[in-house]
């Protein structure tokens, strides 16, 4: 199964799929691919695995190979997956990949196919797959999560989290097609806060988090979320994770 975490910036997407790489690796059978799909990073810190090579690293050497030249197209895509092993990381049955950030100014378009190429190659090794998305549609858009058998759509309590939740929904209806999704509410403070959104909104409500000390805790130090003890928002999370189908 394939999951995509997406979302508005800032609204607790990385913190729920660490979480959901924690509750994965600590099941402990079956292999698990993390991927951090937002060329800003974070996913790394929150999980304390830093990639030795990105799949932006691995774009500039495919195209370091083609000005080199003499590469015809079935070189270039045994040298592809000869990079792809290269960037990804393995602790225990967890496997972790990152995007990167291209330096040079403009398109992600280039990296984000090979993200897609990526995801789909190596999610056929693993179990379950975590996809840490980039804030916003664009990567649904741009249809580099087509491979996804599931969005976990992530809001916060504002009605600017929860449209962009809904715009993401329908994009990826338009775009991908027939995957399931569902919504988890980041941040709530209680319940009373939740049932407004659960009678008003269109997506199908998986559950909501609470403000956490631990989480914040772990956060501001920088501790790896694969060492978060049990606490409400762990609790929560993975209680929306199981409903959303994934097997913890
Ligand atoms: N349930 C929670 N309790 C307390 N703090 C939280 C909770 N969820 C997220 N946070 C905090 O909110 C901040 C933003 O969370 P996070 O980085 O996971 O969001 P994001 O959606 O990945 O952001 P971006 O769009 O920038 O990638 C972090 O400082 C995180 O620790
Ligand atoms: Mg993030």
């Amino acid at each position: 199964m394939i999951i995509a975490v997406c979302g508005k910036g800032g609204v607790g997407k990385t913190t729920i799929s660490a979480v959901a790489a924690q509750a994965l690796h600590d099941r402990g059978n079956g292999k698990v691919l993390v991927v951090d799909a937002d060329p800003a990073g974070g996913l790394s810190t929150a999980l304390g695995l830093t990639p030795k090579k990105t799949l932006n690293d691995v774009r500039k050497e495919i195209i370091e190979e083609i000005k080199v030249g003499g590469r015809d197209e079935k070189d270039l895509s045994i040298s592809l997956d000869y990079l792809l092993a290269e960037a990804l990381t393995e602790h225990d049955n967890l496997g972790f990949l990152a995007i990167g950030r291209p330096e040079d100014v403009g398109c992600y378009c280039r990296v984000n196919v090979i993200l897609r190429d990526a995801i789909e190659g190596l999610a056929e090794r693993f179990d379950s797959t975590i996809i840490d998305a980039e804030a916003g549609i664009e990567q649904i858009n741009r249809k580099v999560m087509s491979p996804v058998d599931y969005i976990l759509l992530v809001a916060d309590t504002s009605a600017k989290a929860l449209n962009v939740a809904e715009t993401i929904r329908d994009v990826a209806h338009q775009m991908i097609g027939g995957e399931g999704a569902g919504l988890v509410i980041n941040r709530a403070r209680e319940q009373a806060e939740v049932e407004p959104i659960k009678n008003e909104t269109r997506l199908e409500v998986l559950g909501w988090v609470p403000e956490d000390d631990t989480v914040r805790r772990f956060d501001g130090r920088g501790e790896s979320f694969l060492q978060l003890p049990e606490c409400p928002a762990r609790g929560a999370i993975t209680g929306a994770l199981k409903k959303a189908g994934l097997e913890i």
